[in-house]
């Protein structure tokens, strides 16, 4: 709670998420991707994101390589700067909700207590998706050469390996990445916005 709460009053917008949904022809909502470093949170996001644009959704992709190096430049991986990390990215998610966007975002979120978090800000446009991979898998890959230099100890809290990931207990949607092809994790995807009446 911000100290001047009570110097501070919401103005009333004539403009509400309701009329930007009949603007834009669909509700907003966001797609948490969830997952190990190399998991394919951020291939996947962006897959998904591709198929909405070409049908005329409008979508936008938070990532952590991108995040932080603007709005979270200041924060490293420390438990406490990932806590701090996720709270960002979780209001900054709901603005852009309310603005009437489809968000994905990519981050490793460890923390089941931080994903809550954002879910109770969010409530029922929250949609937690588990990239489920095994860190045997993602290290084998090691896109970024990242568990490596982990292992040597050059990286340190690193997640999986010397940092905590807590999976997710009951996500709207499991994608095991390790396993299906890219277009099958996306097509999955869609079948869930389906569902939800958020895709056509
Ligand atoms: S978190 O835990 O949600 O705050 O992390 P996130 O913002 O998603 O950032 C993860 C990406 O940062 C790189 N990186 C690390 N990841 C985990 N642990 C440590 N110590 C670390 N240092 C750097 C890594 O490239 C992650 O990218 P992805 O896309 O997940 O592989």
């Amino acid at each position: 709670t911000n100290q001047n709460a009570n110097n501070l009053r919401w103005h009333v917008a004539s403009v509400t998420r309701q009329r930007r949904a009949e603007l834009n022809h669909h509700k907003s909502t966001v797609l948490w991707f969830t997952g190990l470093s190399g998991a394919g949170k951020s291939t996947l996001a962006h897959a998904v994101e591709e198929q909405l644009y070409q049908r005329g959704y409008h979508t936008f992709v938070l990532d952590g390589d991108n995040v932080r190096h603007g709005l979270c430049g200041d924060l490293g991986f420390s438990a406490e700067d990932r806590v701090e990390n996720i709270r960002r990215v979780g209001e900054v998610t709901k603005l852009f909700v309310e603005a009437g966007v489809i968000v994905l975002t990519a981050f490793i979120s460890p923390f089941r207590a931080d994903r809550d978090r954002v879910r109770y800000l969010l409530k029922d446009d929250f949609i937690e998706i588990f990239c489920d991979c095994p860190i045997n898998v993602c290290e084998e890959r090691d896109v970024k050469g990242l568990y490596r230099r982990a292992r040597s100890g050059e990286i340190k809290e690193f997640t999986g390996i010397s940092s905590p990931y807590e999976m997710p207990e009951q996500p709207e949607l499991t994608i095991n990445t390790a396993i299906n092809s890219l277009d099958d994790c996306v097509e999955q995807v869609l079948h869930f916005l389906k569902q939800r009446a958020i895709y056509k």
